[in-house]
């Protein structure tokens, strides 16, 4: 059947052609955006998907004309995915007035169609009821694939092939994972591409849309004071650490097939990785970006088994010989994200004889807490008032809370945003995505074929012992 699928896909090809040529503007006026959430019933849809679109419309940050439709196999009538949805969606704190008549109002553009994920009628089905709403304005249409990933490829071609826009853009959010190892992601990747270019797929990771995690180019690069200091000259060690104090909850299953180091490591921290070590963009422009991020990728040596939780660089100049230290975990004593840079000591101190503490308590560290209780501190050394000469640690503090009283925006709320816009900065490019498979996919094989048994720790604990001597072995504590 490749001559049907391809006459479609040639179809799809002068489409997409249109599209670049008009480039509606979602705020003209004229187009409106449908937003299909596939897979409404579920989990993620329920506790970020939808809340993060009320939230835009709350913000008024919406293009004029939209409607967000929920599509999934289970049976639901229009007012019971209201119902399902009205149940997590929430104010801001600072604008609570109109909240019930802004939930009405949001709730009114909520549609629900049921059908089969990989049913080219159902989704035809679909477009007919997209088009109704459309009422004859020239579409974009955005589809949020809020699904387990191996139907994703099923509803990509029948979303692509059956409700696809006609004259505006398609765009089409694909949640993690993206595979489990190189050969499977490059797979999925290939076929993604049999139905949209690069540019259609927009490969969410929701830590790039955290806010301390879009702050660090800004503290980076607009602060003259840190970055002639980012690099080995002035950095011992960086470490990278996520962990939550819950276990997997209701998702064993997936985890068993996962694991942390695919689930967090080779996404979230990776990528967060890549943002700090990356050298200057040329500009902001989301290909300047990511091509500065796949630079850091590709500089950085496969992990080794027995390094399991470390990547360190290798030939490149700014970051040689400082070990990059991950830790991700659940059901440990903490729920956190941070990021934690260790600057070496100062040369020839001359404090270090009278400050009464060891040289490791005397070093600067910048932590970038991306959550909870979001906050940029730097310890610094500073002296106890008194008459004698004692040394003490402080921080340098710019906890978000206190500094500014408006909520910050859940991540899914910017990137979803920026997927209307067309904004790519924030989303995986397909090299990115290789290239940080290509670091964690044979140590992920040399684990599994070495049935290395996993160091058990008790729930809510610091973890594996192991952890702090790998540190250790690198001359490293962790924060
Ligand atoms: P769910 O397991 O809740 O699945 C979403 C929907 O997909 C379900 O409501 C169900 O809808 C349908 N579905 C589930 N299993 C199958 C199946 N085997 N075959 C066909 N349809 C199925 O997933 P989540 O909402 O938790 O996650 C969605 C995506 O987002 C996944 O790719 C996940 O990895 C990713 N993700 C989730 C996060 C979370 O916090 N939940 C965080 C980060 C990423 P119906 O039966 O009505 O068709
Ligand atoms: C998801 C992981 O990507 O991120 C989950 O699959 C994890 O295991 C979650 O709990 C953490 O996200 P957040 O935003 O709650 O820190």
């Amino acid at each position: 059947n490749e001559a049907p699928l391809k006459k479609l896909k040639d179809g799809l090809t002068s489409v997409k052609e249109n599209t670049q040529l008009s480039n509606f503007d979602v705020n003209d006026g004229k187009s409106t955006t449908s937003i299909t959430v596939v897979g409404a019933s579920g989990d993620l849809a329920k506790k970020k998907i939808f809340p993060a679109l009320f939230a835009l419309y709350y913000e008024d940050c919406l293009p004029e004309h939209f409607t967000i439709f929920g599509y999934a196999r289970s049976k639901m009538t229009d007012a019971e995915l209201r119902n399902m949805v009205s149940k997590t969606l929430t104010c801001r704190i600072d604008k609570r007035e109109n909240c019930g008549e802004k939930m009405e109002q949001f709730l009114q553009r909520c549609f629900y169609h049921s059908g089969q994920y990989d049913s080219l009628e159902n989704f035809a089905e679909l477009d007919e009821i997209l088009k109704e709403h459309e009422a004859g304005r020239v579409s974009n249409r955005l589809f949020y694939l809020s699904i387990p990933p191996n139907i994703f490829v099923n509803a990509v071609k029948c979303a692509s092939l059956s409700a696809s826009a006609s004259a505006g853009w398609t765009r089409v959010i694909v949640e993690k994972p993206f595979g489990r190892d190189s050969e499977s992601s490059a797979a999925l990747t290939k076929s993604l591409k049999q139905y949209l270019d690069e540019d259609q797929i927009f490969r969410i990771d929701h830590y790039l849309g955290k806010e301390l995690v879009e702050n660090l180019s800004v503290l980076r690069f607009s602060n003259l004071i840190f970055e002639p200091l980012w690099s080995r000259q002035y950095i011992r060690n960086v470490q990278l650490i996520f962990s939550e104090d819950f276990g997997t909850e209701g998702r064993g299953g997936y985890f068993d097939h996962y694991g942390i180091m695919r689930d967090i490591m080779q996404n979230h921290l990776l990528q967060i990785l890549a943002l700090f070590a990356m050298e200057t963009p040329v500009s902001l422009d989301a290909e300047d970006i990511r091509n500065e991020k796949v630079k850091v990728l590709r500089s950085m040596r496969p992990i080794r088994v027995d390094d399991v939780i470390i990547g360190q660089y290798k030939n490149n100049a700014r970051w040689d010989g400082v070990p990059f230290l991950m830790k991700a975990g659940k059901a440990l004593h903490d729920k956190r994200a941070e990021i934690r840079v260790q600057f070496r000591h100062v040369p020839g101190n001359l404090y270090n004889r009278n400050s009464g503490t060891d040289l490791d308590l005397a070093t600067n560290e910048l932590v970038i807490r991306v959550q909870p209780d979001e906050a940029i501190y730097l310890k610094i050394n500073n002296k106890v008032p008194g008459l004698g000469m004692r040394l003490d640690r402080s921080n340098l503090n710019l906890l978000y809370k206190a500094r500014y009283s408006k909520e910050i925006p859940d991540a899914y709320e910017r990137l979803l945003l920026d997927a209307v816009e067309g904004e790519r900065r924030l989303f995986i490019r397909s090299d990115e995505l290789d290239a940080a498979w290509a670091l964690f996919t044979p140590v992920l094989k040399d684990l599994e074929e070495k049935k290395k048994i996993p160091e058990y720790y008790p729930y809510g604990s610091r973890g594996p012992v192991g952890a702090h001597y790998l540190a250790a072995r690198y001359n490293v504590k962790w924060g």
